[in-house]
């Protein structure tokens, strides 16, 4: 979750570090620092807190260089405060380094470094890779070699950069395992570095991205890769097309805000070119999907975290109804640890925005150990869990910036959708006509999502009533439970209400109790094959005083009579209602967590990427 960025080049590397951190806020993070080489000398500034703070150190006690490096630190092992936050240097002066990642052997090589009379200054881990680059350093070794030998060291996954004040001209960048990824910009001139892309998608397109046990030397020219044996690496360049003006705020407040508005967008351009409407056929030329994998496959396992697994949950009914696959969901931390029953045929199909969640590349790469072939639904471009698939589909939303995750929640729901026609047709276990229904249904998507859209005052007057509400219930049945676990994990991850999603059929095992006029409950019961039961569950609740608002499809004259508040959502085809029932869910909790004044983007104690277990 930590932020690095680095630059070398003919300006001032101080404030392309500032204004590259702060691309990288919403990682999530307690402290920042950086360091620049300034007169041949290493000039660091840190401290805890928000940039802001490393800012007014860098206005008090100004430093310019033309090579340095940034790192914005959300704490593992050592409180936030200056002395722990990041770049760290040894003993010497010579050496400065930023971290993302755990050395999970930092106690034994501690012990090591001190008994050879090296004096430590913060309780981190990081600090002993410098201090290591330092003992290499010292015996002739480059900087480039030194880190090679001192990574060798290191057990845990890490994303590391370090310079040296003897080597003014380089900046050695190294990636282990899934910490975050390290990305190279290459620039006129000038090359940047960066644990994700939005720190320099302004700069350039023309990116390198490190894959695990690989080390770049990065001068203002470029870049050399090789693998950490000291082998060098074939890299290729890839033109990324994100554009740095869509990941600005632009006239919203927060970029959750404008996320849920990019996705008619969104869900436009995760279709586009993948259906061929006249023939009513689904293309996914990514996924290298042939039709005799196709009919091999027995089982597939989806495996995500948080809003990912929910719309894995989704894709379960889809791919089960329409392909008649077996699918089994299984969330990222549990299924790495659960020695799981993965045979041959089998898939693993991970699901993740960032594409660099621990749990979810543990999970891929256990599925891979059982023999499984892997396939990933991911945004970002270039991320581990793209690169590490024998086939993947893009989401391309475009950067989600936003901690909370919307049109990268709904994308993949279309992704699936698609996913589930072409193994269909692929298996031969759907008709022409069945198939080319289930196509036509697409054409309408982005269309039905700007109606929900449009619809955000209605949604905000319900907000209002529920903003200061301790508690809330959420319930769902079939292709629309997920609804009901997402819905809730919006509302409670920004607004710190406590939410919890609930297959609408287990009320009466247990949760009833909860029901009173204290507790609302939100019932999504749009015209789907559930609609009779979620009906039914409306009057449960209200016959226990319950307060309901419910989700119901527009025209509906059941459910207006017996709720207390309702959402409307226009009709949908129910495979796709999920799409519909959820925005103005992710609207809901929007603006509760506005109108309490809370940090939408940045939620207290959450970071957009999870690379650590
Ligand atoms: C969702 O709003 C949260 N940001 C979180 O649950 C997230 O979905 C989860 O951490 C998985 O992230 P990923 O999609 O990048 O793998």
């Amino acid at each position: 979750m930590c932020g690095i960025v680095g630059y070398i080049g003919p300006q001032d590397a101080t404030p392309f570090i500032l204004n590259g951190l702060k691309r990288l806020e919403y990682r999530g993070y307690d402290s920042a620092g950086l360091a620049v080489l300034q007169d041949g000398e290493i000039k660091v500034r840190r401290d805890a807190g928000k940039l802001s703070r490393l800012a007014a150190l860098v206005a008090e006690d100004p430093v310019h260089g033309n090579i340095g490096i940034g790192h914005t630190r959300w704490a593992t092992h050592g409180e936030p405060n200056a002395r722990n936050a990041h770049p760290h240097m040894g003993m010497t002066g010579d050496v400065v380094l930023v971290h993302n990642g755990i050395v999970e052997n930092f106690l034994e090589l501690r012990a090591e470094l001190e008994d050879e009379g090296v004096e430590f200054k913060s309780e981190t881990d990081t600090e002993v890779i410098v201090h290591l680059v330092e003992r290499y350093l010292s015996s002739e070794d480059g900087l480039a070699e030194a880190a090679r030998k001192a990574l060798r060291h290191l057990r845990g996954a890490h994303g590391v950069v370090v310079m040296s004040r003897a080597e003014p001209d380089k900046i050695v960048a190294a990636r282990i395992g899934n910490a975050g990824g390290v990305v190279i910009g290459l620039g006129e001139g000038e090359t940047y570095v960066a644990s994700d892309l939005p720190a320099i998608l302004e700069h350039t397109r023309q990116m390198v991205f490190l894959e695990s046990h690989q080390m770049a030397s990065v001068t203002r020219d470029g870049v050399e890769v090789n693998t950490l044996d000291g082998e060098p690496f074939p890299f290729e360049v890839q033109n990324v097309p994100w554009d740095p003006i869509s990941a600005e705020k632009g006239e919203y407040r927060h970029f959750m805000h404008k996320e849920i508005h990019e996705q008619v967008r969104s869900l436009t351009d995760t279709i586009a070119g993948r259906v061929d409407f006249e023939a009513g056929r689904i293309r996914l030329p990514d996924l290298n999907l042939t039709p005799a994998l196709a009919r091999r496959i027995n089982k597939i396992f989806i495996t995500a975290c948080g809003t990912a697994a929910y719309a894995g949950m989704v894709g379960k009914v889809l791919i089960e109804r329409i392909a008649r696959v077996p699918v089994e969901v299984e969330i990222g931390s549990e299924f790495r640890y659960s020695d799981p029953i993965v045979r041959e045929n089998d898939i693993v199909l991970a699901i993740s925005q960032s594409g660099e969640t621990a749990d979810t590349l543990a999970a891929m790469e256990e599925g891979r150990s059982k023999g499984a072939k892997l396939w990933s639904i991911v945004n970002a471009i270039g991320s581990q869990a793209m690169r590490i698939a024998d086939g993947f589909i893009s989401m391309q939303t475009g950067p989600e910036i936003g901690v909370a995750s919307t049109k990268a929640y709904t994308a993949p729901l279309v992704d699936l959708y698609m996913l589930a026609i072409l193994l269909a047709d692929l298996r031969g276990t759907i008709d022409d006509q069945a198939r080319r229904s289930l196509v036509a249904d697409l054409r309408f998507v982005p269309d039905l999502a700007g109606q929900c859209l449009d619809r955000e005052a209605e949604v905000e007057e319900v907000a209002q009533t529920l903003v200061d509400v301790r508690h809330a219930l959420y319930l769902g049945r079939g292709v629309n439970m997920p609804t009901a676990y997402e819905g809730a994990l919006k509302l409670k991850e920004i607004s710190y209400i406590h939410a919890e999603g609930y297959p609408a059929g287990e009320m009466k095992h247990g949760p009833i109790a909860l029901i009173d006029s204290e507790m609302p409950v939100v019932v999504i019961a749009p015209r789907d094959p559930w609609y009779e039961k979620m009906f039914s569950q409306i009057e449960q609740a209200k016959a226990r005083g319950g307060r309901v608002i419910a989700v119901a499809t527009d025209g509906d004259e059941l459910i207006p009579p017996v709720a207390d508040q309702v959402i409307w959502v226009p009709e949908t085809p129910w495979m796709l209602s999920p799409v519909t029932t959820v925005i103005p869910l992710q609207m809901l909790a929007y603006h509760i967590a506005a109108l309490r004044g809370l940090d939408v983007d940045q939620p207290r104690n959450l970071a957009k990427s999870v690379t650590v277990e």
